[in-house]
């Protein structure tokens, strides 16, 4: 069964606004953060208005009632990505969060001197920043799997670029900045042949497709509840449960411990002994309602629907000239993002023409400096699609595009 994104937009108020200049809205911003359904909001507004207590403290019946509410939402979250278990789900900020928390704990233990670490010329900043730290206080090397013209990753040196010294092979599953989505398993398979420990940055991926975590072995899997209809400040770590058992708290403070003494402490089990301090309560909760309206819609669904607004749009946008569009003319390899370039006009001019039509995009580098000089470009137009985008929103999309054009192209005539 295909979703209906007409009667979808009906759970999204936002969608129906229009714009201080009276355009209506057109959001196509999803890879940086989803609108939310009305149950989201509810919910977290419920919880203050008639649920809040902290959690895990509390011998009453609101503190206990929250704690249910919010552990509830690590089981269904486990459910959700069929993870190993309830446990072996850590809620972070965001997939930030995750990343830096694997950095500073299973890296900063495991990684010596001399050592690799892997990653990717396409990773965010947030694959690329914290492993960088590392690199830098442990004098371990990085490492980076290049891609290919079509921006998929190029493999045909991975034997050489995992070897027995790789400890940590840290790579995203979907670029945010050309929808490419890569198939992990070769870089996977290797890991393991050599012994390292694999973290996907599934912050594009977790909120487009199903995810099956057991399936995928991989050891971390980081991504963000904002990103797939839940509230900002709330992200999921996933780490196998053995390696999270052995990995030392990141964070210090309350709720991470088991007993304190004034010189040293001893900590709690999982999954508390990483999430020290309280947490977003609100926001898990919030979360919750939106993998509940996920699972209703369906991720093989909305994956499909996705590839449909895609292809739309590729089709589209291929017959504008002056364009160039980023990523692999492969729909199975693609995910609901079209970057592109508009010949001789600055992303930040397409951005702001527009928004004058009410249409929302990100323009710039999209936190990926390193694929930007790879590409030769200061920056991109990117339009990113979610399970409430129509193909009428795609020909608003091309209609400005034209516009742009036509303006510019008044400009360059005077
Ligand atoms: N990582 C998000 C993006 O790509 C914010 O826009």
């Amino acid at each position: 069964m295909s979703l209906d994104p007409y009667n979808l937009r009906k759970d999204f108020p936002i969608l129906s606004q229009t714009m201080p200049n009276g355009k209506e809205l057109v959001y196509l911003d999803n890879g940086a953060t989803s609108q939310k359904p009305l149950s989201v909001i509810q919910a977290t507004n419920d919880y203050y208005v008639k649920e809040n207590a902290n959690i895990h403290r509390g011998v009453y019946y609101l503190s206990q009632h929250a704690t249910e509410l919010f552990e509830r939402t690590r089981i269904k979250t486990s459910h959700f990505f069929q993870a190993q278990c309830a446990k072996a789900i850590i809620f972070t900020r965001g997939t930030t969060d995750a990343i830096n928390l694997v950095a500073q704990t299973y890296g900063r233990t495991n990684v010596s001197e001399g050592d690799e670490i892997v990653l990717s010329v396409q990773e965010h900043h947030s694959n690329l920043v914290p492993w960088q730290m590392l690199a830098r206080e442990k004098k371990a090397f990085l490492k980076f799997i290049p891609i290919l013209d079509d921006t998929t990753y190029d493999l045909s040196k991975l034997n050489e670029i995992i070897t027995k010294r790789t400890k940590i092979v840290a790579i995203s599953q979907m670029s945010n900045v050309t929808g490419t989505i890569h198939d992990l398993t070769k870089i996977i398979d290797r890991a393991r042949q050599v012994g390292a420990k694999v973290l996907v940055d599934g912050a594009q991926a977790a909120c487009h497709m199903p995810i099956h975590l057991v399936d995928m072995d991989v050891d971390f899997y980081a991504f963000s509840a904002h990103k797939m209809l839940g509230p900002t400040g709330v992200g999921v770590l996933f780490g196998k449960e053995e390696i999270l058992e052995a990995m030392p708290p990141w964070l210090g403070g309350g709720d991470m411990i088991e007993s304190v003494e004034l010189e040293s402490s001893t900590y709690a089990a999982l999954p508390a002994k990483l999430e020290a301090g309280t947490p977003n309560i609100a926001g898990v909760i919030g979360f919750s309602h939106a993998l509940d309206y996920l699972q209703k819609v369906g991720m093989k669904n909305i994956k499909e629907h996705e590839r449909m607004l895609t292809e739309y749009a590729l089709e589209r946008m291929q017959k504008i000239g002056g364009l160039t569009i980023f990523g692999t003319e492969d729909l199975e390899k693609r995910g609901g993002v079209v970057s592109f370039t508009m010949e001789g006009i600055h992303p930040h001019d397409v951005g702001s023409i527009l928004d004058e039509e009410g249409v929302a995009i990100r323009v710039g580098h999209h936190c990926c400096q390193p694929l930007m000089k790879q590409l030769q470009i200061p920056g991109t137009c990117r339009a990113s699609f979610y399970l409430y985008n129509t193909k009428e929103d795609i020909d608003v999309l091309v209609h400005s595009i034209e516009k742009v054009k036509s303006i510019f192209g008044r400009v360059v005539r005077k």
